[in-house]
């Protein structure tokens, strides 16, 4: 009898569609985006809801099984994760083995990828369901210290031990903030800012990061390979490496007397390579209905936190001289996540190189609920086919005769 799959993957057609433009890999019920309308939804309910009323580990509960917690379970769920914050005390050395001014998405990935050393449970690549949420859980508690522990080495300041008593957003801005000699008392406008930063950076479907978590995750590597592949492709400038860009630019505009005409004209001209970084969106052709909440926000923190940024007034002033000019509005660019949220960071006390490891911190249960949903589908192994545009034909010429 003939095998019509076998049949199909060896003649059949292959798609080019390079960057994958329109090509969808999975089904998926995480995640809904409308790029045209500007909206976004996790699991059904909208991110303007979400970010309005929920914290971050009930959204993160939400994306990783689907419904909104009730009251014993999101107990249950923040007791788990409040018990596995520690990390391993081995685990130091790693963070003492980098340069202090090393990157910290660098140390960020290398350093979820080590956890998994550390617990192998995670390895068992036929984990029952039990055992996958054990590593869903370790992970999510995990990667909230490692964060803190990154920020606190880069000062050559004592790490601060995870707290039980606090949630986890609480417990996560005390291991950064917080002292060894003295109780910090953790502002509830940071709490609060602090969760929607994270709420709205919780998913966003198929993005470069989730798609490489999956495709990782389908050839049966553990959460930890998983994730950390996720940090390292989120890492770049094009992706969450924008937050980064944007205050970077902001500065540099601010720095260069301010002229907003003189650098939406860099930006425009195609012989200059710079681009207005946090402006564009591969799906957003309308708006980002994540940066409508994101610049609202960072304005009630700002002025919550008496904080009088002239990088705010510069961002505000490029989008209303780019959301007028014909080359952003032919090609649909729009503000994305990041335009606001590196301001709302350094409003907070974040140092610029730690901005992208925080939108990682936010995309972990994405990740996580991903990786989850690729698992329960069953899907195969993620490889893409290519068109082949190399030399046919060649005689090997040995060393001499080249
Ligand atoms: N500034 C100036 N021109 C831009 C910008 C920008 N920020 N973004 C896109 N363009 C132009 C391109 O030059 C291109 O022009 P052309 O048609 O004349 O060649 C056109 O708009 C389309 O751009 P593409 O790069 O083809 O769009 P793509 O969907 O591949 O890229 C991306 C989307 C990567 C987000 C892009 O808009 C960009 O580089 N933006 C700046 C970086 C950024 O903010 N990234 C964060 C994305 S959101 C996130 O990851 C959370």
């Amino acid at each position: 009898a003939i095998d019509i799959s076998k049949l199909r993957d060896q003649t059949g057609y292959v798609t080019l569609d390079v960057g994958y433009k329109n090509t969808g890999a999975t089904k998926s019920n995480i995640t809904f985006l409308d790029g045209e309308l500007g909206v976004l939804k996790y699991r059904g309910y909208p991110i303007e809801q979400l970010a309005e009323k929920s914290t971050f580990i009930e959204v993160a509960y939400l994306l990783i099984y689907g419904e909104l917690p009730t009251a014993e379970q999101l107990t249950k769920f923040q007791s788990d994760l409040t018990h596995h914050t520690l990390l391993h005390e081995d685990m130091k050395k790693f963070f003492d083995g980098f340069p202090s001014k090393s990157h910290p998405m660098g140390q960020l990935s290398s350093l979820v990828a080590a956890l998994s050393a550390f617990y192998p449970e995670s390895l068992k690549s036929n984990q029952t369901a039990e055992e996958q949420n054990q590593s869903i859980i370790k992970v999510l508690a995990k990667m909230a210290t490692v964060v803190s522990w990154i920020y606190k080495k880069s000062l050559g300041h004592p790490v601060i031990y995870p707290q039980n008593k606090y949630d986890y957003v609480t417990n996560f801005l005390n291991m950064t903030f917080g002292q060894r000699t003295e109780e910090v008392e953790i502002d509830p406008v940071v709490v609060s800012a602090m969760n929607t930063l994270l709420i709205l950076h919780a998913d966003h479907e198929q993005n470069c990061s989730t798609s490489t978590v999956r495709i990782v995750g389908s050839s049966e590597s553990n959460i930890y390979a998983s994730v950390s592949a996720g940090i390292s492709a989120l890492w770049g400038p094009l992706h969450g490496g924008a937050n980064q860009a944007v205050i970077e630019m902001l500065e540099q505009i601010k720095n260069d007397g301010g002229d907003t005409d003189k650098w939406i004209a860099k930006a425009k001209d195609k012989n200059d390579p710079f681009r207005l970084m946090g402006f564009g969106h591969r799906v957003y052709k309308n708006f980002d209905p994540r940066a409508k909440i994101i610049k609202k926000a960072c304005d009630d923190i700002l002025e919550k936190l008496g904080i009088n940024d002239e990088v705010l007034e510069i961002a505000k002033r490029l989008e209303e001289v780019a959301l007028q000019d014909p080359y952003f509005v032919e090609r649909k660019l729009y503000p994305n996540v990041d335009f606001y949220s590196g301001i709302i960071y350094r409003a907070l006390g974040f140092p610029t190189d730690m901005f992208t490891v925080l939108f990682a911190l936010g995309r972990l249960p994405g990740w996580i609920a991903q990786w989850k949903e690729m698992k329960e589908n069953k899907e195969p192994i993620g490889r893409p086919r290519q068109i082949y545009t190399g030399a046919t034909n060649r005689e090997y010429v040995d060393l001499d005769k080249r």
